[in-house]
């Protein structure tokens, strides 16, 4: 079975009504990186950093995948397919792709501020302030603050190695190390990317660029993809 390994990012969930970050709408147009995405935040003002996060989980709880989401299950028939992800959302999971590795953490988890080994699914849409960890301190919500260390990049690597077939979706390609993924395919691997706003990736050398969102690229390429030999 070929391996197919998709990277996303926030484009891909744009259609169920999630906001990115960097369009002109996105959600870094309204709040700064600074105040509610790093550690120094946190310890400034855990409250705001807690509703940010509350208020991302809370809609969470309101959409729903899109066809895009849908489309990637579907080679799951054909393909061994491993979707890599920048998001924080759950909607791959609940299209029912069956291996997804979250890069940046994942909204619904939150975890300990001094053991981050103490990850826990949270209840419902809201963390509070006074929270505990089963160690006595305040729970922080789950995800790769900017600054902070990315401990799913060397298995995201390794899947990108070894990939037959690597699909990038929805994603600027802005933030490192996750933009650096599409550098470690072997040199002969087909690249798909799904983006408006795609841009040519240089030194990528067998690229083919949908310029189309995510609800319309991804059924067409699977659709491609599910009618070839391999
Ligand atoms: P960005 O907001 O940087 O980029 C979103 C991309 O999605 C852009 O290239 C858009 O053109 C594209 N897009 C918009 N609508 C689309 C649609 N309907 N279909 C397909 N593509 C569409 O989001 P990311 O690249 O995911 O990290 O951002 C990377 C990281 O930066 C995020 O994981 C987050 C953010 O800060 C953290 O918060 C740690």
């Amino acid at each position: 079975m070929k391996k197919i390994v998709v990277l996303t990012g926030a484009g891909i969930s744009a259609e169920s009504g999630i906001r990115t970050f960097r369009d002109s709408d996105g959600l870094w147009e309204e709040h700064r990186v600074e105040d509610v995405a790093t550690f120094e935040a946190w310890q400034r003002n855990q409250a705001l950093v807690i509703d940010f996060y509350n208020q991302r989980r809370k809609q969470l709880y309101e959409v729903k995948p899109n066809a895009g989401h849908l489309a990637l299950t579907e080679l799951e028939k054909k393909y061994d397919v491993h979707v890599i992800t920048q998001n924080v959302d759950d909607l791959h999971e609940r299209a029912g792709s069956t291996n997804v590795m979250h890069l940046h953490g994942e909204l619904k988890k939150v975890r300990s501020t001094i053991d981050e080994t103490l990850i826990y699914t949270l209840d419902g849409w809201e963390l509070k302030k006074g929270d505990l960890c089963e160690k006595g301190t305040q729970l922080r919500p789950h995800i790769v603050w900017f600054g902070e260390a990315v401990p799913m990049i060397d298995p995201a690597i390794e899947l990108a190695a070894e990939a037959d077939i690597f699909i990038v979706i929805g994603t600027s390609l802005n933030v490192y190390p996750a933009a650096s993924l599409v550098y470690y395919v072997k040199g002969n691997t087909p690249v798909y990317l799904i983006d408006p706003k795609a841009e040519m990736l240089s030194g990528v050398k067998n690229l083919t660029v949908f310029r189309e969102t995510a609800g319309e690229g991804v059924p067409k390429l699977v659709k491609q993809l599910m009618e070839d030999d391999g």
